[in-house]
């Protein structure tokens, strides 16, 4: 009698490059066979590069840098998929070139993000983190009439450079609690924002010359990197404050600096510096009219489980040849 031998489905293999969210790891797991990155830091390049030898899939992380040349060493790696909606860390060509697909977690950290980035505005304005570090210090002796002074926000301009998802999103919050009057530049026209709040586009001169607050949402490549430098800085307000809670390249942080230190603007507020982290005894991070946070702007509970979510779901799609629910470079010719 002849037995029939059974084999078990051999499951994909992939390299997640960071423990996630419980959301979207159960789900990998189920589907692949993960090897996940348990340390706190990045893993090495040296160490990703040979983690992802025979790997099907990877989940990155924006602090784990995807080329050519990585890719190179994974002959079998059909799908990146970035816990972020911003992809900056990836070579999208180089993926394209080699068939393999790109996914990010777009519209779920709409919201947080620009939470964190009217709470930076606000912080930075009201100069709330330096009055907490002075109640701590024991300097507060008395309500001070010239103490503290800070911008008020009600029916200001507020200037958005991006008018994507978060920005618009950053325009809702200024313009219909604050009734802030609304100045954009965008390479493309946003007709609901201008619908919505009257938001008129402009070049980025003028949106630096006449806004009282300035707040960048546009991804980074090779146009906007530095696209804030001292000629832009120079062009603010002494009253104004520039926020940044896209990514920390898109500024010149040392012409920032200088700006803050002279006073030429009023304050900044980010959640992305260039480099990340900053060194820790970096003078800048000293400036008392600035206030920084750790690139915190996606990190809720329920903002980071949905990013899980979508990010495992690009993983299984890109492992097994199914569309990426969301899918960076779609017109990709895929590996087999
Ligand atoms: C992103 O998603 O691009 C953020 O920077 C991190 O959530």
């Amino acid at each position: 009698m002849q037995r029939e031998r059974l084999t078990m489905p051999v499951k994909p293999k992939v390299f997640v490059t960071r423990v996630l969210p419980e959301a979207g790891l159960k789900l990998i797991k189920e589907a692949c066979d993960a090897d996940v990155w348990t340390d706190p830091l990045p893993p090495p390049a040296a160490v990703l590069k040979q983690r992802i030898l025979e790997c099907d899939g990877l989940v990155a992380l924006l602090t784990d840098k995807i080329d050519g040349n990585l890719l190179d060493k994974a002959p079998r790696l059909k799908v990146v998929s970035n816990f972020a909606v911003g992809y900056n860390n990836i070579d999208v060509p180089a993926c394209t070139e080699r068939g393999v697909c790109v996914g990010n977690t777009p519209g779920v950290l709409t919201d947080a993000t620009a939470d964190m980035a009217f709470c930076l505005l606000i912080s930075a304005a009201r100069r709330v983190v330096d009055g907490h570090q002075y109640s701590q210090s024991g300097k507060w002796k008395t309500w001070e009439p010239l103490g503290h002074l800070g911008q008020d926000l009600a029916g200001k301009t507020v200037g958005i450079v991006g008018m994507g998802r978060i920005g618009y999103a950053m325009a809702k919050r200024c313009h219909g609690g604050w009734d802030m009057r609304v100045l954009y530049h965008d390479v493309y026209r946003n007709e609901k924002a201008e619908k919505d709040f009257g938001a008129k586009q402009v070049d980025l001169d003028t949106l630096f010359k006449e806004s009282d607050f300035i707040s960048l949402h546009t991804d980074l490549n090779e146009n906007t990197q530095g696209m804030i430098g001292a000629a832009q800085l120079a062009k603010m307000k002494k009253s104004a404050v520039l926020i940044n809670t896209a990514r920390g390249p898109l500024v010149d942080q040392k012409a920032l600096g200088q700006a803050l230190k002279a006073g030429t603007i009023f304050a900044a507020g980010l959640d992305v510096t260039d480099p990340e982290p900053p060194l820790a005894d970096d003078p800048f991070l000293k400036s008392p009219n600035l206030v920084v946070a750790p690139h915190i702007a996606s990190a809720t509970f329920s903002t980071r489980n949905s990013m899980a979510e979508i990010c495992a779901k690009n993983l299984i799609a890109g492992v097994t040849g199914q569309p990426l629910p969301a899918w960076v470079n779609p017109d990709v010719k895929r590996r087999a």
